[in-house]
């Protein structure tokens, strides 16, 4: 069976880019990128898809009242593609329950953060004020609460002395390039299967 899979990004889209990369190559096999879809309109990430030919969809969330209402539009693009996985590629928002509960244990985050720490937002910053000499990336499936879902992989990277944000960002993003397409390969191939928070890998 293909995977019809949805991306959805706000910014550069350089996860979504090696997501495409490794579709393209074979690594991750019987997927389709069917469908971007950004909450920004001049992300970057959109001009990737098209480089790629794949259909991108730009959805203003301030046409919308609510984020309920914001939320059934991307629902409802996703159900005419067929859509069976979605990926938060640099997604910067809070996913709601609508699209959760559409989508269970079918929506994959990837997080620049050792997981359960540094939640939320500028987790990198976070992990060289708090200090740690260990920091790096988390692939989850996307539950109710921020940052909190079941973790599929982990990359830890070393935290050194003359760290800035900029340098610790690249370092872990490297290790997001990898463990997202993994990830992501695991799961359309059926590898995955959940026992409550616990993610286990089948052979
Ligand atoms: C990545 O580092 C991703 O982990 C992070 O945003 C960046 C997006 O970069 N996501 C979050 O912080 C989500 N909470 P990209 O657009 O080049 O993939």
């Amino acid at each position: 069976m293909i995977s019809n899979i949805a991306v959805l990004v706000s910014g550069r889209g350089s996860n979504l880019q090696s997501i495409i990369d490794n579709v393209e190559s074979g690594y991750i096999q019987n997927a389709k990128i069917k469908i971007v879809i950004s909450d920004v309109a001049d992300a970057y990430a959109l001009e990737r898809s098209k480089k790629h030919g794949i259909n991108t969809a730009f959805i203003d969330p301030s046409r919308f009242a609510s984020k309920r209402e914001y939320e059934q539009e991307i629902i409802s693009i996703l159900q005419v593609h067929d859509i069976n996985l979605v990926l938060l590629a640099g997604y910067m928002r809070i996913v709601g329950s609508d699209l959760i509960e559409t989508y269970k244990n079918k929506i994959l985050n990837i997080h620049p953060a050792l997981l359960p720490s540094f939640r939320g937002l500028h987790a990198q910053k976070q992990a060289l004020n708090y200090g740690v000499k260990v920091a790096g990336c988390t692939v989850h499936f996307v539950d109710e609460d921020v940052d909190t879902g079941p973790i599929i992989l982990q990359k830890c990277v070393p935290v050194l002395e003359e760290d800035t944000e900029d340098t610790l960002s690249d370092r872990i993003l490297d290790q997001e390039h990898k463990i997202f397409p993994e990830a992501v390969k695991m799961f359309v191939e059926g590898k995955l299967k959940l026992e409550g928070r616990i993610v286990r890998r089948l052979k």
